[in-house]
């Protein structure tokens, strides 16, 4: 048994979690925990994870931490008889890497809850059990649990993982708390918990194309988008990378944040450029920003309330608003009420966390009713996915449309990211150099801008624009110098995209040119994931509230070659809100991996694409047209459309 450990000073640390579980669910979570280890270490492991489990609301077993550095190392110096497993450790190893991970104690890559694994005896035997495995053996991994090494074949996934699958009527928040505190489930997030996450060059570039096409939709055609004004508010993990992606569209971004820490944070790692603590100092930099028409984003100390109330009185226009507080999370700190300091804010929710949520939702009515003040001037204001529209509805905020089922705002995937982007099957194609070698990440940025810049030149007008962004970004992706631990690279691309830069990639590998490359993609994306309120809010049909896309995704991408797959409860908008799947594959050069890609990324985005253009989307259909135009093997059912006229009187 390794020695007990000093946990390390200087290290962001997760918030201690609810003490949720009675006397007798407690010993059940410390019996659940000692069932990993010999019963001769039993007694002394015993108390002491009774200890973290008062301490901090669950059991990390913190002895267990190896005390090697845990970064992304070059493919060929982990110990594996697998190369496919040998990718996964180094995956595993960067979700975890202090430099990439939020609370890396307690395995949190990001977004305050997205867990790697439980604990660190389950990092410790899935290292372990990759260690071991061959390419004809499957890891199932439930909720961070290795479950085993089970007889497989080659072509099957190394790796299944599960994160958060619950009955439907135990997906309550407060059952995570429970269900987490006792051993038996984790939060995956969305690519926390299927190691895909690459540091915030993923969220960076989602938000310039989410703020670039926001500007297109409201922008006159000689209109340009400098000395306009960006509204909105966090400056934490995601909601950090507003000021920057403005910055790359050109406009002027005014940031919130209420924690003075985030945005100092935000500031000394130039993610944002001036940072101001009053409201008078803030409309003279606004107004002295739009004379000069300077692309800069400023962070403003305070509730963003403050901030819509004064660009109201001070006849600021605001030409697009929106807003990413941890609405997800929105009673235990992810959004702080007006009128309160943030430590006077912080004090109440620990003393009085009941007068914290009326605080809470009153401030969130006065917010949507400001909103409302400046919309009606002809502000465009889009939720973001972090559930703003359906907090402030929840709250009893006038932010119902007159139809009182849709809300009178967007969301950034109903009115851009949706039919701009995943209708089309653009979405969050990223790849990693496995070698870590960073000319390996410039052989392969140049090899998918000549891909773009090809697919240009023929592909229809529908999609010129979305082919254009991406070879802009890939352009500049190096000089934005976004890559933090292993050698990263994100890029919108559709299925013949993704499916012709894999293949570049495999050729170029296959002739020595750059090493292994791990293919991946976000969770928030055309098909793998079903979210009500974020990736398939623009789903008219009635089907946004199943989940069917998410789990065909995640089964079909395992039997067409993905090296693993993952399917989790939760994510961005909430336990409970949203299933969201994703994958990792590795390229190596052989011809059974440029069979594995063009089948599975094929499936991997023409999934989504058949089940939107199902729902009626018009972009969708287009799209899904096409690609049977291409793929004689495609046969997808086409919706017929209903006149109008004939539904009118039937009722
Ligand atoms: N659309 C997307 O692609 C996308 C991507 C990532 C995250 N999200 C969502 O965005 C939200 C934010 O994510 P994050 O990782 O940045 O969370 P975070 O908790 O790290 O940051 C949110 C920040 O908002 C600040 N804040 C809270 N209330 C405020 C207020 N009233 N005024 C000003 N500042 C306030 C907090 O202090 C915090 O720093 C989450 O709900 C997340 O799910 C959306």
């Amino acid at each position: 048994m390794p020695p007990k450990r000093l946990l390390p000073q200087r290290v962001n640390r997760a918030p201690k979690r609810k003490d949720i579980l009675s006397a007798e669910e407690k010993q059940l979570a410390i019996r659940n925990a000692l069932r990993y280890f010999p019963k001769e270490w039993h007694s002394e492991l015993a108390s002491e994870f009774a200890e973290e489990l008062r301490a901090y609301g669950r059991i990390y077993m913190f002895r267990f931490k190896p005390s090697y550095a845990i970064h992304a190392r070059p493919i060929e110096e982990y110990p594996a008889q697998s190369k496919q497993a040998a990718a996964l450790m180094l995956m595993i190893q960067n979700n975890l890497d202090p430099s990439v991970a939020q609370h890396p104690e307690e395995l949190i890559t990001y977004g305050g809850n997205g867990a790697v694994f439980q604990n660190w005896i389950q990092y410790v035997l899935t290292l372990q059990y990759l260690a071991l495995m061959t390419d004809e053996q499957t890891l199932h991994l439930y909720s961070g649990h290795p479950m085993g090494l089970f007889p497989s074949s080659k072509n099957a996934p190394r790796v299944v993982v599960t994160n958060g699958m619950m009955i439907p009527n135990y997906s309550k928040p407060d059952d995570w708390e429970k269900f987490n505190a006792l051993g038996v489930t984790q939060y995956g997030q969305m690519t926390a918990g299927s190691f895909m996450y690459i540091g915030p060059q993923g969220i960076v570039h989602g938000t310039t194309i989410t703020i670039l096409n926001a500007f297109r939709k409201i922008l006159k055609p000689q209109e340009t988008v400098g000395g306009k004004i960006f509204l909105t508010a966090g400056l934490g993990g995601m909601s950090g990378a507003q000021p920057k992606a403005g910055n790359i569209c050109g406009c002027i971004t005014v940031c919130a944040e209420v924690n003075p820490k985030a945005a100092e944070k935000r500031h000394e790692q130039g993610w944002v450029d001036v940072i101001l603590y009053n409201i008078p100092e803030l409309i003279v930099r606004v107004k002295t920003a739009q004379k000069n028409k300077e692309v800069v984003s400023i962070a403003f100390i305070g509730n963003v309330i403050e901030v819509w109330e004064c660009f109201d009185r001070e006849n600021i226009h605001v030409h697009l608003g929106s807003d990413q507080t941890s609405l997800h999370i929105p009673w235990t700190g992810g959004y702080y009420p007006m009128g309160f300091s943030f430590d006077d804010a912080t004090k109440m929710l620990q003393e009085n966390p009941k007068n914290f949520k009326k605080e809470v939702q009153k401030s969130l009515r006065r917010h949507a009713a400001v909103i409302q003040k400046h919309t009606d001037k002809g502000t465009y204001f889009f939720d973001y996915g972090n559930a703003f529209l359906l907090e402030a509805s929840r709250a009893g905020a006038e932010i119902m449309a007159e139809n009182k089922i849709d809300f009178k705002y967007p969301s950034y995937v109903q009115d851009i990211l949706g039919p701009m982007c995943f209708d089309y099957g653009f979405g969050p194609f990223r790849w990693v150099c496995a070698s870590g070698d960073t000319a390996d990440l410039d052989h392969t940025d140049a090899i998918a801008l000549s891909v773009m810049e090809a697919l240009s030149k023929t592909a229809p007008p529908e999609i010129q624009l979305q082919l254009q962004d991406n070879i802009t970004w890939i352009k500049n992706a190096k000089t934005n110098k976004m890559v933090v631990g292993s050698k990263a690279r994100i890029l919108y691309a559709d299925a013949e995209g993704r499916m012709k830069i894999a293949e570049a990639f495999n050729r170029a590998i296959a002739k020595n040119k750059i090493g292994p490359v791990v293919l991946g993609r976000d969770h928030h994306d055309v098909s793998g994931t079903d979210s009500p309120y974020r990736e398939t809010s623009n789903i008219y049909d009635g089907s946004k509230f199943t989940a069917d896309m998410a789990i065909h995704n995640v089964i079909g991408d395992s039997f067409r070659g993905a090296t693993w797959v993952s399917i989790h409860n939760g994510g961005g908008v909430g336990w409970g809100e949203v299933m969201n799947g994703g994958f990792g594959m590795l390229l190596d050069g052989s011809p059974e991996a440029s069979k594995r890609l063009k089948s599975m990324l094929f499936y991997d985005v023409n999934n989504g694409v058949a089940r939107r253009s199902w729902a009626r989307n018009k972009e969708a259909i287009f799209a899904i047209k096409r690609e049977m135009k291409r793929t004689p093997n495609l046969k997808v059912t086409l919706p017929n459309l209903v006149d109008d006229n004939l539904l009118k009187n039937l009722f």
